[in-house]
């Protein structure tokens, strides 16, 4: 079976309020989007990965990684949805057997662990069913009004953070997105198109550690976490 990996990493970095995007900043040695590419390519599923950069990438053909040739790169679009969109149609071409799957993974989560990248494609293909990596929310949720006054108490039992990875089938994927954007449907991830499609996605445990880098805190966070594996590493 071939998966695709699909890397949006044509964003700005806009709360994150850097000189350089957020996924060439530097952390524990390395760019975030070199550590987050090496993660990828490090699970043997992953035969090759897609990765959407800006129109006005300065950055990528720098790295050493750009000329791995199981990495291919395409130009992103507007919002996160667009340069998904534009990865998976590259994606489609390279690899158009019916049943081929992506496997998309924000270049913000470096921090990612190739056991959980694996365990998500293992259930999907075991299962025949899409889904993503997600942790169950921690804390007592609130819904509040517009005044900030607390509204209720959200049960909590059902509620996942949802994270990257998520994986689907591509031209399923492909196809729900494009419904989806036809349809004015909010896509913040690929479950919510697939959703708005009516099909099914099924979350896989994983690890509150793979952050999205977003904000300037979590750099600290993400540095150290990183450090962390790279010592593991050495013993
Ligand atoms: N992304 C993308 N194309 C866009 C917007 C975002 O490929 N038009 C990517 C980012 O590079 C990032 C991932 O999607 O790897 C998650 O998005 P987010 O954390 O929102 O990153 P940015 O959009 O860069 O940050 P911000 O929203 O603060 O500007
Ligand atoms: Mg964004």
């Amino acid at each position: 079976v071939a998966v695709t990996a699909i890397v949006p990493a044509a964003g700005v970095g806009k709360r994150m309020q850097s000189q350089h995007p957020k996924q060439y900043l530097s952390l524990a040695g390395k760019t975030v989007i070199e550590h987050t590419l090496a993660k990828l390519l490090a699970s043997n599923y992953v035969e090759r990965v897609v990765v959407a950069l800006g129109a006005e990438d300065g950055y990528f053909y720098d790295l050493e990684i750009a000329q791995n040739p199981s990495v291919i790169t395409v130009v992103g679009g507007q919002e996160r949805v667009d340069s998904v969109l534009a990865a998976l149609k590259a994606s489609e071409q390279f690899a158009p057997q019916a049943d081929a799957w992506s496997l998309i993974h924000d270049a913000a989560r470096p921090c990612v662990s190739t056991e959980e990248i694996d365990r998500l494609v293992e259930t999907c293909l075991t299962q025949h069913c899409g889904g993503l990596l997600a942790a169950p929310v921690k804390d007592t949720m609130k819904r509040g009004d517009t005044e900030q006054r607390v509204q209720t108490t959200v049960a909590r039992e059902q509620l996942w953070h949802a994270l990257t990875p998520q994986m689907y089938r591509t031209t399923e994927l492909i196809q729900a997105i494009e419904q989806g954007l036809a349809n004015k449907v909010n896509i913040t991830d690929e479950s919510s198109a697939i959703e708005a499609a009516g099909l099914p996605s099924m979350l896989v445990n994983g690890s509150p550690n793979n952050l999205k880098i977003t904000q300037p805190e979590d750099l600290v966070l993400a540095e150290f976490l990183l450090m962390n594996e790279q010592r593991q590493e050495k013993q």
